[in-house]
């Protein structure tokens, strides 16, 4: 089992990342000092999955613990089932002293971290992630939220968990896309912040796709690192922690210009970090051939969705939506070189709107003549 210590002064808390920390859960957490039995808070898939470890952990360590579900998906990360889990929360007479588990994906960590930030004005929680995305990326930084029907992620707060247990052993059940999109986020911190880890995901890609455990292990520990390093840097999305958004503001526009239907969270992040690569290269400030790894790599983890039918005019749109766009200047964040992002200010709207036709319109030929 690898662990490290994401440093935030005196919130700073454990990850711990291995195969069979489910049912080591309670013994390791009561070691961290938990002494009564926690809420879990998850969904019936990942209960069916994988909850029989870890309850049976947890109830040797607590005695008998208190479960409540949330519909499964994006669409239940809102304040509906929020109110739904205060009222059994209050039901099962959970007080100040109780703290949560949240059990499942990132919209299962959103939800329950956001009910433990906000019940009784705030108990702990402990993230157990069981998705590759939210094992490498929504687990650890403290962000919660829920979603409105104007916007994702509107209605939110920070706060950190106590400790984050990452059971790499719950990833083999994961369909292939889920599993993509997670990788997808581990290329990204390669990209902005560790070349090595870059490289090790070009070197052992066949391995990540059948999900073997020593090498995700691996990228996992290093993605965490990565994330837990910026986030320690500037825990409250200051400059420092933009560079996180790498391929996210392209990504964002496409998932909504296809209306959330045809690229995953993960597979627009992708498209978003190629055209990101590419831009960095139009403009001078990183080698074609690094821009082309990036490329390569991503081709090589999944065949992405294809860009077909997604018009220039509809991303742009939606990009204008968006704060860093509306006013004469963008920022954006690009690389100089495979491992190192950089803030860039004042970029020329015209310039990077004429990009992104130019970019969708070679990537959808190049699709086409493929199919
Ligand atoms: N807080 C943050 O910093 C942050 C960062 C990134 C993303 N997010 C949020 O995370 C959410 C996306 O997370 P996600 O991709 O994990 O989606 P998800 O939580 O919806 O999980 C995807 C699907 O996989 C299922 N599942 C979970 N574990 C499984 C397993 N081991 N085997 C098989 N199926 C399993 C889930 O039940 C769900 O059906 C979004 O709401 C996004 O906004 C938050
Ligand atoms: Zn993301």
């Amino acid at each position: 089992m690898k662990q490290f210590q994401v440093e935030l002064g005196n919130q700073s808390y454990p990850v711990l990342i291995g195969s069979g920390v489910l049912t080591r859960a309670g013994r390791i957490l009561h070691s961290l000092g938990f002494r009564t039995a926690p809420v879990v808070v998850s969904n019936r898939r990942v209960l069916r999955l994988h909850g029989s470890s870890l309850l049976r952990s947890l109830e040797n360590a607590f005695g008998p613990v208190m479960i409540l579900r949330a519909g499964d998906g994006e669409r239940f990360k809102q304040h509906s089932t929020l109110i739904r889990l205060y009222r059994d929360l209050i039901r099962g007479r959970a007080d100040r002293r109780s703290w949560i588990i949240a059990f499942g994906g990132g919209v299962i960590g959103d939800l329950a971290g956001f009910a433990a930030a906000t019940y009784m004005r705030g108990i702990p929680y402990v993230g157990v992630p069981t998705t590759l995305l939210a094992q490498v990326d929504s687990s650890v930084g403290g962000k919660v939220g829920v979603n409105l029907a104007e916007g994702k992620n509107l209605i939110g707060a920070f706060h950190q968990p106590r400790a984050v247990l990452s059971d790499t052993g719950a990833l083999g059940t994961l369909p292939p896309r889920e599993l993509a999109s997670g990788l997808f986020e581990v290329v990204k911190c390669g990209a902005i912040r560790s070349e090595e880890l870059f490289r090790y995901l070009e070197r052992n890609v066949a391995d990540l796709r059948q999900c073997l455990s020593p090498v995700v292990s691996h990228i996992i520990f290093e993605a965490m690192r990565v994330k837990a390093a910026v986030v320690a840097e500037d825990e409250r999305e200051g400059r420092e922690r933009m560079v996180l958004n790498f391929g996210h503001t392209l990504g964002h526009a496409l998932e909504a210009a296809s209306a959330y239907r045809r690229f995953n969270h993960g597979e627009a992040v992708a498209w978003g970090m190629i055209a990101a690569a590419e831009l960095s290269n139009s403009l001078g400030m990183l080698e074609a051939r690094d821009a082309a790894r990036i490329a390569a790599l991503v081709h090589r983890i999944e065949r992405l969705p294809a860009l077909r039918g997604i018009s220039a005019a509809r991303i742009w749109a939606n990009l204008r939506r968006d704060k860093k766009f509306d006013s004469g200047s963008i920022r954006m964040v690009l690389l100089s070189r495979l491992g190192q992002a950089e803030i860039v200010e004042n970029l020329d709207p015209r310039y990077v709107r004429r990009f992104i036709s130019e970019f969708l319109g070679t990537h959808q030929q190049v699709l086409c003549s493929e199919v």
